[in-house]
């Protein structure tokens, strides 16, 4: 996939090759006089005419006509020198990536160290690359008949660079590729349908990854589910004809099971909103529900390619949330596994319900620090719209290394509060210790809240994607659909972590 190259060699054959400009490009200096030089200096001429330009994501492909051994130099804008940072560069290479790819190329090099900055050094950009390579290349294959032309893909990429060591470029290579790719697996999880990604086949993909990590794996079936009464779980997969999974990853990356990291992810295959049913257009698109739980498994990936020296434990409840004779109901009365009982307002707040005893669960395989991830509620898109992840906590110190990551891992989120005001409305039962739905005012914080009492005194973040989860357009790290959002913010946040003293 990735070579890296220490001397670039402008006689040899590439089909394309790529350099970053920074805006305003006055001469070529360094390797590039030699380049410009190859070209009588026209290239010089062509950056006065503003033919090349260093402009943010421009992008213009010159044909070489034989003068060097690459067929095409693609120059890429990069912007001012100064205002050039780790997201923007990750855009860029999207962006040109996406070109590559529909100019049907096979290969292509890329001249490492015209991307570098003061701030941005030749590991950062080889990151970033091979990063957007393998998100701005994803492409869900979907289901159509396929034709016989074998489709031509991007798959040899020659990285030169002069300045930087090549070891630690190709680990910054394979890092980059594997936070990629763990997206790319979410993504896709999220983009298969409902009729063709049930629990079972979640609780199956989970097998397979811990397989091939050797992470230690739990399934717990039905009855396991009964045994152990998961009251709340049970009751939004009461009304399916589909058994629900509680599906339990483990990674130990130090001697002692201490300093647990919780991830819980929300896997609702298919929402139709049970009794409380959704609107004929509010139902469509509802197989993306388990947004979180693909988080969660595409984050235990890049962390089974990167094994950081931390403990992970991941939980995700997976069923869908269906109508039948045997479905439960508004004002039901269940019982949770930690034994607070729940008064069912509204059957389509049923991701809090599985995410209860999910997070319970977490807590007795002994986590000590908990993150869950969900596509929660409308209303966190009506407070931060569709680019910002809502976030919510009981504990600074820990939302400040989860919002620490998301930063990093460029994947914007937002803290919303919480309240004893709202925290009052989830505990407000005539009946039971709590209810689901406290009215919609303010109900991504309710729904947020309810997780809450569920995590008690663990240190806790809670992350509302609903929002985020998916893209209505393409964008230059990616196509329309699944998004992958917050798989590279669990994973980076994984290996950052630092144990929170008392
Ligand atoms: N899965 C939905 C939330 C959702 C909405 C995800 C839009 C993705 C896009 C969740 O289970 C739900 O139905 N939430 C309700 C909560 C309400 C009943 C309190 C909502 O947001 O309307
Ligand atoms: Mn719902
Ligand atoms: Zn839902």
């Amino acid at each position: 996939m990735f070579h890296v190259k220490k001397e670039l060699e402008l006689a040899a054959e590439h089909e394309g090759l790529v350099i970053g400009l920074f805006d305003k490009p006055e001469k070529f200096a360094g390797k590039l006089t030699m380049l410009d030089e190859s070209f009588d200096g026209q290239l010089t001429e062509l950056v006065k005419s503003g033919d090349i330009s260093g402009k943010l994501k421009s992008i213009n492909k010159v044909h070489s006509f034989g003068k060097i051994g690459a067929k095409r130099i693609w120059f890429v804008g990069l912007g001012k020198e100064k205002e050039l940072n780790f997201d923007k560069l990750k855009e860029v290479f999207g962006k040109l990536f996406k070109e590559v790819k529909a100019s049907k190329l096979e290969e292509t090099a890329f001249y490492l160290d015209s991307f570098v900055t003061e701030q941005l050094d030749g590991l950062d950009a080889a990151h970033a690359l091979s990063e957007a390579f393998a998100l701005a290349t994803y492409q869900f294959e979907g289901y159509r008949q396929k034709s016989n032309e074998p489709e031509k893909k991007l798959e040899h990429v020659t990285i030169y660079s002069e300045d930087f060591n090549e070891e630690d470029i190709e680990i910054s290579l394979t890092v980059g590729y594997a936070f990629g790719k763990g997206t790319n697996s979410a993504r896709t999880l999220v983009n298969i349908p409902g009729n063709l990604l049930t629990a079972t086949d979640m609780a199956n993909y989970a097998k397979e990854l811990a397989a091939k990590y050797d992470f230690e794996v739990e399934i717990l079936d039905k009855p396991e589910i009964e045994k152990l009464g998961m009251g709340a779980f049970l009751a939004v997969n009461q009304g399916s004809t589909e058994p629900p999974k509680m599906i339990v990853l483990k990674y130990q990356g130090k001697d002692e099971w201490k300093d647990v990291i919780g991830l819980v992810g929300k896997g609702v295959t298919f929402d139709t909103g049970g009794y409380s049913i959704k609107t004929k257009a509010g139902i469509v698109g509802m197989k993306t529900d388990m947004g979180g739980a693909a988080a969660v498994l595409g984050a235990m990936e890049i962390i089974g390619e990167i094994r950081p020296e931390q403990n992970v434990v991941a939980v995700i409840p997976s069923t869908d949330n269906m109508i039948s004779g045997g479905a439960f109901k508004p004002d039901d009365v269940i019982t949770s596994m930690s034994g607070k009982t729940i008064e069912v307002l509204n059957t389509d707040a049923e991701g809090r319900l599985v995410l209860a005893d999910a997070v319970t669960y977490a807590k007795q395989h002994g986590a000590n620090y908990l993150v869950d991830v969900a596509t929660l509620t409308g209303g966190v898109i009506t407070a931060l719209g569709l680019h910002t992840t809502g976030a919510m906590t009981n504990h600074d110190q820990l939302f400040e290394q989860v919002r620490g990551a998301s930063v990093e891992a460029g994947e914007p989120m937002w803290q919303l509060p919480l309240f004893e005001s709202e925290i009052e409305r989830v505990r407000n039962s005539k009946v039971a210790d709590l209810n689901n739905s406290p009215g919609s005012e303010g109900h991504a914080l309710v729904a947020g809240a309810f997780i809450g009492e569920f995590a008690e005194g663990t240190p806790w973040v809670h992350l509302d994607i609903a929002g985020t989860a998916t893209s209505g357009k393409a964008y230059d790290l990616g196509p329309a659909g699944a998004t992958g959002v917050m798989t590279r913010t669990l994973a980076l946040f994984v290996e950052r972590f630092e144990p929170i003293g008392e």
